[in-house]
């Protein structure tokens, strides 16, 4: 069943008062809710239909007489009175067997407890998008906003909900949440749990008790968490003018979760691995996702919760603004040119493959089977970029304006995406019409660039051109910000950061005055998320590495160079670009530049990104020539840095007692990469060394990379193995590690082996996905000619999709970029992929999924 955005209508009535009671129980939960309707003026349908699944009815009333709805297995539908009533059922539910993790459900998962509560079990709730209704009948919808009272009956002594605490006493307590909210953003939560304290006072005065609720024996792991609160906290009252408008902001920690974290109303619920660290247990890359999670969840609270979403398909209203939110947080924490680069690495690894296959979708889609299935790299990361875009072409002035006014026109309302550009339009005056087609066409651009040089003058003349996506045959020109500087043929900026409004498919743009041909310095800072076709040449990308002041352009010649190097091996069995690699030498040894800057610099594109370049270039790509070029990159470039490779690790060490800040993370992942080089001349002697001395999990992690990557690495892992097998976040990476880097020849036998360890709880999402995510990292290792990896994975995903659709669905994903491999893959992947869709009892989640895939 297909949902059409245009087929939007608001519902027939308004909630004016939610009241709900829980009885908690593993088997038997009892939810009696008390619920305030009346008839919505705005609506001309007057259906009284509420959503409701997998819950029994038990009773039903209309201001206090018993009624009789008809139940389906959606939801029921009952005769109304034609004025405000008041409804009022009892449910019971089974949060013990909710294996999907949406409504209530128990972690760690507990199916076989019989009704007693297991040991360490705690109730915790995933309600977006659509999991309210497996807690109660209610009209699941994100435009029907409403104050929320709950009281919670249990014996567990923490007992939490949204909003303010009320009442408490033995085995009950009361939360009131006096602003209005759609149900997705409910939460309760109930368990043995313990919390590290902090208050923060807003700029207007008000006292907030900040709390981090984890299980007793995670306390260690909660100082950051907390910190990074308090830093979004004051960051976001600076940079945007935001208060927070609750007592009290609980955050809990869980360790079965199918997302990231949540950002319900005053209680954030986050998977364990998204707010739990130390510097034992942690990387510093945990360090920095955590404090952006921690303020992504809490910026929702404007961005999301105040102001919210009329319907499923404006998704990206509150994500896309909020991950554009959490990375300038993170880019005004750390550092600005490091952050834009990762984010384009990280777009380019997720979102183009995405944008460019058969699951291709607009920022805002028109229809859907299942919601879940986008919360994707689109709808978050391209919506970001659309955002910055916005700003980019407006300026930060009008951009400060423009939230100014979204904020006091649309506060307490749900609203569109037509809603937040009308704001941009009213602050600014410019016409947004053109502009809108990001959130509507999909695909990603390309752009190539013509240029003439006469009399002083330097003409760029851009073309812009969308390929076709699935639904989409014709894409009219998007507007594109494309800023540019202008470098002469010294390496003196002629013409500093310039930005270019491109609106046509084909579009000229000069620049006077000039004493001779510069060199184009294009797309700075990445300000139009777009493949840009130009091939200025070896010299030109070389002279941009050395000369660009731009950071991230200075990167992406050096990228493009290897990607060039990459393909070249590939096609041809040509020898590594040593020129590349000596261009590239004198800027990692540079001391000026930072340590995590020169870090991403020697980093190499992926073997996902190659093979996409050169399926793009009409060549198919081949899974283990890509990874053997990469190998023989990486060997040459050890080589030719051998003289240097001491002093860089030099200058990579830290003295300091270990901080997760950005100077110390950058001097580690510099070190980091040396190290990597070390291994290709000394077979790991460096690594082990490192591996054994450390005393922080970044060096450790970072040892054992190189050492299973050099396959080299069987008592490292049975060390770390023996270390860290009561720490289940640890474990994940020990899972993930060992399949993501070790020979793609041994990959498939390695990750079956996995699948077979005692550890191997993989109705744990986060275990699952640290198995199956490491191994499908493996590119030649999941993409082995003769399909096993691709029969694997399926097999795994069948099983998976029985207990949690929404995680198996998630992790279908790799096998999107089918289309690119050679005839015998491609029929590999078609018989997993169907019979995989011929599952018995196949959720819709997956269906969808692999439908789409399908084509
Ligand atoms: N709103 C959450 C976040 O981005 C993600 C929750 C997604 N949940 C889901 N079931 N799809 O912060
Ligand atoms: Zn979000």
């Amino acid at each position: 069943q297909t949902v059409y955005l245009k087929d939007y209508t608001p519902f027939g009535f308004v909630v004016e008062r939610v009241e709900l009671t829980f009885r908690l129980s593993p088997l038997a939960t009892r939810v009696v809710s008390r619920i305030r309707f009346a008839p919505n003026p705005d609506a001309s349908d007057r259906t009284f239909f509420l959503h409701g699944e997998d819950v029994a009815l038990l009773w039903a009333r209309i201001d206090g007489a018993e009624v009789t709805p008809d139940v389906t297995d959606k939801g029921l539908t009952c005769e109304v009175p034609d004025a405000p009533f008041t409804w009022e059922a009892e449910v019971e539910i089974a949060p013990a067997r909710n294996t999907a993790l949406e409504g209530l459900y128990m972690s760690p998962l507990a199916a076989d407890v019989g009704d007693a509560l297991p040991e360490g079990a705690m109730f915790c709730t995933q309600c977006e998008a659509e999991g309210f209704r497996k807690i109660t009948y209610y009209p699941d919808r994100p435009d029907v906003m409403a104050p929320f009272d709950v009281r919670i009956e249990s014996d567990l002594p923490v007992l939490l909900s949204n909003g303010n605490p009320g009442a408490r006493g033995e085995g009950f307590a009361e939360w009131h949440d006096p602003w209005p909210k759609p149900a997705y953003l409910f939460a309760l939560v109930a368990g043995e749990l313990e919390a590290r304290s902090d208050r923060f006072t807003t700029r207007s005065g008000r006292d907030v008790v900040l709390n981090l609720w984890v299980r007793p024996g995670d306390l260690n792991k909660t100082e950051w968490g907390l910190e990074a609160l308090v830093k979004s906290m004051r960051w976001d009252e600076e940079v945007y003018g935001r208060e927070y408008d609750l007592d009290v902001f609980n955050i809990v920690a869980v360790d079965d979760f199918n997302m990231g974290a949540m950002e319900n109303k005053g209680l954030n619920i986050f998977n364990s691995s998204a707010v739990l660290a130390s510097p034992e247990t942690s990387t510093d890359a945990n360090f920095e996702r955590i404090e952006a999670i921690i303020a992504h969840e809490y910026f929702h609270n404007w961005t999301g919760n105040r102001i919210t979403c009329r319907d499923w398909f404006q998704l990206c209203l509150k994500e896309g603004l909020t991950v554009f939110r959490d990375s300038q947080f993170t880019a005004d924490m750390r550092s600005a040119p490091v952050k834009r680069i990762s984010d384009v690495i990280d777009l380019r690894g997720r979102q183009f493959p995405e944008d460019q296959g058969p699951l291709a979708h607009p920022v805002r889609p028109e229809s859907f089977q299942e919601i879940n299935n986008f919360y994707t790299a689109t709808v978050y990361e391209k919506g970001a970029e659309v955002i910055g875009m916005l700003k980019r072409l407006v300026g930060d002035e009008a951009y400060a304006k423009a939230l100014d006014l979204y904020f006091e026109r649309h506060d307490g309302e749900a609203c569109t995406i037509e809603d937040w550009l009308r704001v941009f339009e009213d602050a600014t005056g410019r016409d947004l019409s053109q502009f809108k087609r990001w959130y509507s066409q999909s695909g990603t651009p390309r752009l190539t660039l013509e240029e003439s040089f006469a009399d002083g003058t330097y003409t760029m003349t851009f073309r812009q051109h969308t390929p076709a996506t699935p639904g989409q045959d014709d894409k009219a020109p998007q507007v594109l910000p494309i800023a540019v500087g202008l470098l002469s043929p010294n390496g003196d900026e002629v013409v500093p950061t310039t930005l270019l409004e491109m609106t046509e498919a084909e579009q000229s743009f000069t620049f006077e005055g000039l004493a001779s041909q510069p060199v184009p310095s294009i797309l700075r800072g990445f300000s139009a998320p777009v493949v840009l076709d130009r091939d200025g040449g070896p010299e030109e990308r070389a002279f941009l590495l050395a000369h660009d002041t731009d950071p991230f352009c200075r990167w992406e010649a050096g990228r493009s160079l290897a990607r060039a190097s990459l393909m070249a091996t590939v096609t041809n069995g040509a020898a590594p670009d040593t020129a590349y690699l000596d261009g590239l030498k004198r800027l990692v040894t540079d001391p000026s530049l930072d340590p995590a800057f020169r870090a991403l610099m020697i980093g190499l594109p992926s073997q996902s990104e190659i093979a996409q370049a050169l399926h793009e270039a009409g060549t198919t790509p081949d899974p283990d020539a890509i990874h053997a070029a990469q190998e023989g990159l990486s060997q040459t470039m050890a080589e030719r840095w051998q003289d240097v490779l001491p002093d860089l690790a030099h200058q990579a060490s830290v003295d300091a007692p270990y901080a997760p800040d950005a100077e110390q993370s950058g001097r580690r992942a510099l070190g980091g990469a040396v190290l990597r080089l070390q291994t290709h001349l000394d077979g790991g002697a460096a690594a082990r060394a490192q591996f054994a001395d450390a005393d922080n999990m970044t060096l450790s992690l970072s040892a054992l990379g190189c050492l299973v990557r050099a396959d080299a690495a069987e008592d490292a892992l049975a060390a770390f193995e023996a270390r860290w097998r009561g720490d289940r976040l640890v474990m994940d990476k020990w899972f993930g590690i060992q399949l993501m880097l070790c020979p793609p020849d041994k990959a498939v036998d390695r990750a079956e082996a996995l699948t077979a360890h005692s550890s191997f709880d993989w109705t744990n999402p986060n275990r699952f996905r640290a198995l199956m995510g490491g191994f499908t990292a493996n590119h030649a290792g999941f993409h082995r000619a003769d399909g096993a990896g691709y029969r694997f994975l399926a097999g795994w995903l069948a099983r998976l999709d029985a207990k949690n659709p929404q995680t198996a669905a998630r992790m279908a994903t790799p096998f999107q970029t089918w289309r690119r491999y050679d005839d015998a893959r491609q029929r590999h992947i078609r018989a997993a992929l169907q019979d995989l869709a011929a599952q018995r009892d196949l959720s819709g989640d997956m269906a969808e999924m692999v439908g789409r895939m399908l084509g």
